[in-house]
């Protein structure tokens, strides 16, 4: 797809629209083919627009045990509804819970045009093999 400008918008790197995260904050996603797609998630902290994949550290189940609810009540913080566990939305680090200090895995992605996108290089298929590293800058 050509953008305004001539820039073009490689389609199968758009995640979702930057709008609909209005609401609720947060949205998931299916990214890459086959039989292990990338299934993530993008939420929204202040400005900044960060994107996970889908699997808690602690038993890498999807923190939405109901489908598509990741934030806690207040809105504030990630929340793995199996066992509790509580993320911080802009690094994915766990502050509270039986995985507190390891981190989700973060999937790169920028917003360019109102699209949220997968940064490039970044492979959905290589992210969704990906287990739970540090977090960034922790
Ligand atoms: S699987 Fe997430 S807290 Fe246990």
């Amino acid at each position: 797809m050509n953008a305004p400008g001539g820039e073009v918008i490689d389609l199968e790197r758009v995640i979702c629209r930057e709008s609909d995260l209005e609401g609720k904050g947060t949205h998931p996603f299916t990214l890459g083919r086959g039989d292990w797609p990338l299934k993530g998630f993008v939420v929204r902290a202040g400005a900044a627009v960060h994107a996970y994949v889908n699997r808690c550290p602690h038993a890498g189940h999807p923190l939405d045990l109901v489908p598509g609810r990741f934030l806690t009540a207040d809105g504030t913080l990630l929340l793995c509804a199996s066992h509790g566990a509580l993320f911080e939305k802009s690094t994915g680090l766990c502050l509270a819970g039986p995985c507190a200090g390891r981190g989700l895995t973060r999937v790169p992605v920028r917003v360019r045009l109102g699209l949220v996108m997968l940064e490039e290089g970044a492979e959905p298929e290589a992210l969704a093999a990906t287990l739970d590293p540090a977090p960034q800058g922790y």
